[in-house]
């Protein structure tokens, strides 16, 4: 008859040659087959049984991994377009809106403001024809909109990414000569017209960012639908 012991850890015992801790193990005589088999029996139990929780455990901790891969709700709400109402929003104002946690600037222009934009001489702003700006191809105009009335803006400096404030009075003090309205970031003295045009002479280096952005109603506007690249 053998006798049934338990074998330590590695480093418990300078003999041991595995890590079964807790598994028994059998030491005796090998011709004895009654307690061999019993022992081989437990063994396979075990062993099997390690096999399945084991199998269990690294399901659960598959799923929260899998899981990982999935856009939250949060998330996919972050990108996606954003619709506003516009119907207060009277002329000469602007209001924010946020998305994709930026903020968009919606301005209504005036006559007057619109009719400055075309103004400017030769010389003041570094990129009028917005050939090196960021824009969809129906806000690629002097207007820098899809209708002359209505700017929609990325209210985010293309310098060091500050917000600029808004200062829309014609020739206002400080701005400068020519001031037909328009915007002003106070970090480093970025300037830019009343449709996000940068001024030459100033550390931003590119025109203001237009959104994508679609008209539903007269007094509904989204922002965020490509219409040009639908998906
Ligand atoms: S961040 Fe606007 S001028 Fe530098």
């Amino acid at each position: 008859m053998g006798s049934v012991t338990s074998v330590g850890p590695p480093g418990d015992d300078p003999g041991c040659r595995g890590g079964h801790a807790d598994i028994a193990e059998y030491v005796g005589d090998p011709d004895d087959m009654t307690d061999n088999t019993v022992d081989t029996r437990r063994r396979r139990f075990l062993t099997g049984t390690a096999t399945v929780i084991g199998g269990i455990g690294a399901g659960f901790a598959a799923v929260p991994f899998i899981a990982s891969f999935q856009p939250s709700a949060r998330a996919k709400a972050i990108g996606a377009p954003v619709e506003v109402d516009i119907s207060k929003l009277e002329p000469g104002q602007r209001m924010i809106q946020k998305w994709r946690g930026k903020p968009v600037w919606i301005v209504r222009r005036t006559p007057a403001m619109i009719d400055g934009l075309k103004s400017f001489s030769a010389g003041v702003l570094r990129d009028p024809d917005s050939t090196n700006s960021a824009q969809p191809l129906y806000a690629k105009n002097v207007w820098r909109s899809e209708k002359p009335e209505y700017l929609v803006l990325v209210g985010v400096c293309t310098h060091l990414g500050c917000s600029p404030g808004f200062v829309p009075e014609m020739g206002a003090a400080g701005m400068g000569n020519p001031w037909n309205g328009g915007f002003f970031c106070p970090c480093h003295g970025s300037k830019f017209d009343l449709a996000g045009r940068v001024y030459i002479g100033v550390p931003a280096p590119a025109n203001l960012v237009v959104p994508p952005y679609e008209f539903v109603s007269e007094t509904r506007l989204v922002i965020g639908v490509d219409k040009e690249n639908p998906a």
